[in-house]
């Protein structure tokens, strides 16, 4: 059994004192929470902060980018290296970094290379435009930011897969859960075909865009769907928690009750 998986991603939010506040907000409440593996990833500047108030938590940490290279003359970047001791996962491939900041599938599959040499668990993101959507093209893309993006890389448990189309980024139009559950099936089979199937049917993979505390059950109700990458709604401590709190409450229901197709 898959164990749910709730991030959050702050983006470019939150002053250090800031994030202070946030987590203070946040932290016995979700701390509490069972049975839900719950990462939070603040911006570079407050992971020490962070890092720090989750001393003894049940709360992981995550990084939202780093470069590829351990160490050298790379102003202003953060390497793999430098964020093991801060952190277990780092957000790789976020659509956000591929389209501002022209990332392709080799540099994405370069920096998953590197956090899992430097024992960071990569979070990758996958996911088609609205154009590319309507074109039908779902598949193709998401199959190639795949298969680029792992290409060479050995099977490991180490690594966490989150669809998000691009067009419920910060839209408010989030996918349905039926959906974003078809396009999971396929990024897991494509893991099977491009790993194995035991490997694929461990990992988790996630639905992101436009997730809040009103449409969280959508997603985590379905069989497929082990968790949310959540951006927006991770920002507000209430909205958080209650995101983390309906996502244990309903995959403790199907440990009860198997769905159909996974007795
Ligand atoms: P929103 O939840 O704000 O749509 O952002 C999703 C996202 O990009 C998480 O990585």
């Amino acid at each position: 059994m898959r164990i749910p998986f709730i991030a959050g991603n702050w983006k470019m939010n939150t002053t250090a004192t800031q994030a202070e506040e946030l987590v203070q907000n946040m932290l016995d409440r979700l701390d509490k929470i069972e049975d839900v593996e719950k990462v939070l990833c603040p911006p570079f500047v407050s992971l020490v902060t962070v890092k720090e108030l989750l001393k003894g938590s049940s709360i992981k940490l995550g990084a939202q980018n780093m470069h590829f290279e351990i160490k050298g003359a790379y102003t202003g970047e953060i390497s793999p290296l430098m964020l093991s001791e801060l952190c277990e996962f780092v957000i790789l491939g976020h659509s956000e970094r591929r389209g501002y900041f022209g990332e392709t599938d080799e540099i994405v599959n370069k920096k998953i290379k590197a956090a899992l040499q430097n024992k960071l668990k990569p979070i990758l993101c996958v996911g088609e435009r609205l154009e590319e959507n309507e074109a039908g093209r779902t598949k193709t893309v998401i199959g190639r930011q795949l298969s680029q993006g792992l290409k060479n890389i050995e099977p490991t448990h180490n690594l966490v897969v989150a669809y998000e189309p691009i067009w419920a980024i910060g839209s408010g139009k989030a996918a349905s859960g039926e959906q974003a559950a078809v396009t999971i099936r396929f990024i897991r089979d494509t893991l099977v075909k491009l790993w194995n199937k035991e490997i694929a049917q461990d990992l988790r993979i996630l639905y992101g865009g436009s997730v809040t505390s009103h449409n969280i059950t959508e997603f985590i109700s379905q069989p497929e769907i082990d968790g949310a990458l959540v951006g927006g709604s991770s920002l507000k401590a209430g909205d958080f928690l209650d995101i983390a709190n309906q996502a244990a409450a309903i995959k403790h229901r199907h440990l009860s009750s198997p769905l159909k197709g996974e007795e």
